[in-house]
């Protein structure tokens, strides 16, 4: 990274920072790594599950699950990017670790930031790309750690599968019989490849040693998770002492329980109960693993509550989920029906007895009123700072477009196929009990109550509601304005060359 950006870099970082408050927990976020066998230009923590880049997945697990936690995010290649999809937000720093020497290191990077503000408690250490990791989990987790009263404690998972496939660091614990020793050490994979194969590998833990086989450690499940909480002042004394004395020449953050083993500092892991929330990613396949956990999740989440009509094929973003959740809450049935294929994306508010139709797209700031109903292959959308508000009884029918500053009244009937968009210039306004029929296109307009529009092209106009001698509403039938730069027009004819 040349000079000049690692000065923008460590301005942004400065700026998008915003003061601790005086909880006594931190959680350290790691993401300044990038993550090459994912094989693409974007980093391994801007991958995104479920919609969610996995940083801030972890980011959200942490904040959601330990209240008024404080946090660090590491960033170093693509920190721009990273910065950007955290923003500038409440008890957060920025740590720019300049050059990616391991997780020890980004460790001491990010401890060196919060020195002034953060003086006792405890210091998560979690890595940016656990996408699936969740605040039940970090709750737990926290709840096992302050009830352990240990120095230190690992998350640790269980790999199943092929040992040679397993890239994880191994958790070696003392030899009994029930597999629950005490934690000696973690050795990561590719330090164990190196090791020889025909002398043991010893580890002297109080006054005894233990001793393993290569094919012994490689064979072990248990593996790290790369989630510890560690008591700060020990974690402080401590974290300067590592080496990087190991196959990839990096400090890790890992060897600190060797270390904290040395001082007779004690030492925990835990497993979830959940595995999957341990799950990382390195490759793409594992990464679409994940993501169908997170829809599974969704689904089980939202399956009493409203009606999704296949539970493989939807989408329904976390914040419309947790809204759906509260809504709940409150008693009233919901009545909500998601059709097969149907996306509801942030932003979007639902209502009691609202229900949307087989592959309809609905995103932004849509704000439905109450017995909503969309028939098929709708969209419904808005830019960021627009809203597009449907009062109750509308309906909606197939295939209609529908973008933008946009207000349809009570009781309106929109028929297949019509094209609506508001700026915000000219917002659309539809009135109360109007009905627009199939495949016309509005745009700008204002459409007072009762109104029936007839296959029509309305541009930027104000249509009246006027009643005629019999004392019923005036339609307007086949409007279509007079076309600018008719003069270019002329027809083709097939004898020309
Ligand atoms: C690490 C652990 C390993 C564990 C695995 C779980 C070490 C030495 N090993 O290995 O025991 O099983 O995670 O996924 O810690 N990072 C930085 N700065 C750096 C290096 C890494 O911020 O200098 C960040 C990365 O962006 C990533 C996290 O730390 O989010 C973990 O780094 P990664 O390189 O993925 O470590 P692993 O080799 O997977
Ligand atoms: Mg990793």
């Amino acid at each position: 990274m040349s000079e000049n950006i690692s000065k923008e870099v460590y301005l942004k970082a400065k700026q998008d920072s915003t003061k601790f408050n005086s909880t006594n927990e931190v959680a350290v976020i790691l993401a300044a790594g990038h993550g090459k066998r994912i094989k693409s230009q974007t980093s391994k923590m801007l991958h995104k599950i479920w919609e969610i880049t996995t940083v801030e997945r972890v980011y959200n697990a942490c904040k959601l699950g330990i209240e008024n936690i404080n946090s660090v995010v590491v960033v170093g290649i693509k920190a721009f990017d990273v910065m950007d999809v955290i923003g500038k937000r409440e008890a957060n720093k920025f740590a720019f670790q300049e050059h990616q020497n391991g997780t020890g290191h980004a460790v001491q990077v990010a401890l060196k930031e919060i020195e002034n503000e953060f003086k006792d408690g405890i210091v998560y250490v979690l890595p940016g790309d656990m996408g699936l990791l969740d605040d039940e989990s970090m709750k737990k987790f926290r709840s096992d750690f302050i009830s352990s009263a240990k120095d230190m404690m690992v998350l640790t998972g269980i790999y199943e599968g092929d040992p040679m496939q397993n890239y994880y660091g191994r958790i070696i614990r003392t030899k009994n019989d029930n597999g629950d020793g005490n934690v000696l050490q973690i050795m990561e994979f590719k330090d164990i490849l190196a090791l020889p194969d025909d002398k043991p590998y010893e580890i002297t833990y109080g006054n005894k040693k233990y001793s393993y086989t290569k094919s012994e450690l490689l064979n072990i499940k248990e593996f790290n998770s790369g989630v510890y909480a560690f008591d700060y002042k020990k974690l402080v004394e401590l974290i300067n002492d590592i080496s990087s004395d190991n196959a990839q020449g990096e400090i890790y953050i890992t060897d600190l329980i060797a270390l904290f083993n040395q001082k007779s500092y004690s030492v925990g892991a835990v497993s979830p109960q959940n595995q999957y929330v341990v799950m990382g990613f390195n490759d793409k396949s594992v990464l679409k693993e994940m993501h169908e956990i997170a829809r599974k999740n969704v689904y089980n989440k939202l399956k009493n509550i409203v009606q999704i009509d296949d539970p493989d094929d939807f989408f329904i973003h976390d914040s419309v989920v947790n809204d759906l959740i509260e809504m709940d809450k409150k008693g009233l049935p919901l009545d909500i029906k998601i059709g097969r294929g149907t996306y509801v994306g942030e932003g979007v508010k639902l209502n009691y007895n609202v229900e949307l139709g087989r592959a309809s797209y609905v995103k932004g700031n849509v704000v439905f009123g109450k017995n909503i109903k969309i028939w098929r292959i709708v969209h419904l959308s808005t830019f960021p700072h627009q809203t597009l508000k449907i009062e109750d009884n509308v309906k909606i029918l197939w295939g209609d477009i529908i973008k933008g500053n946009i207000i349809i009244g009570e009781n309106s009937t929109i028929e297949s196929s019509v094209n609506m968009t508001g700026s915000d210039e000219y917002p659309l306004r539809i009135g109360k009990n109007v009905l627009i029929k199939g495949t016309s296109y509005l745009f700008g307009s204002i459409v007072e109550d009762n109104v029936t529009i007839e296959h029509s092209v309305l541009i930027k106009k104000k249509v009246k509601a006027e009643k005629d001698k019999n004392g019923k509403i005036k339609p307007v039938r086949f409007f279509i304005p007079d076309a600018e730069g008719k003069e270019l027009l002329s027809d083709i004819s097939s004898q020309e060359e």
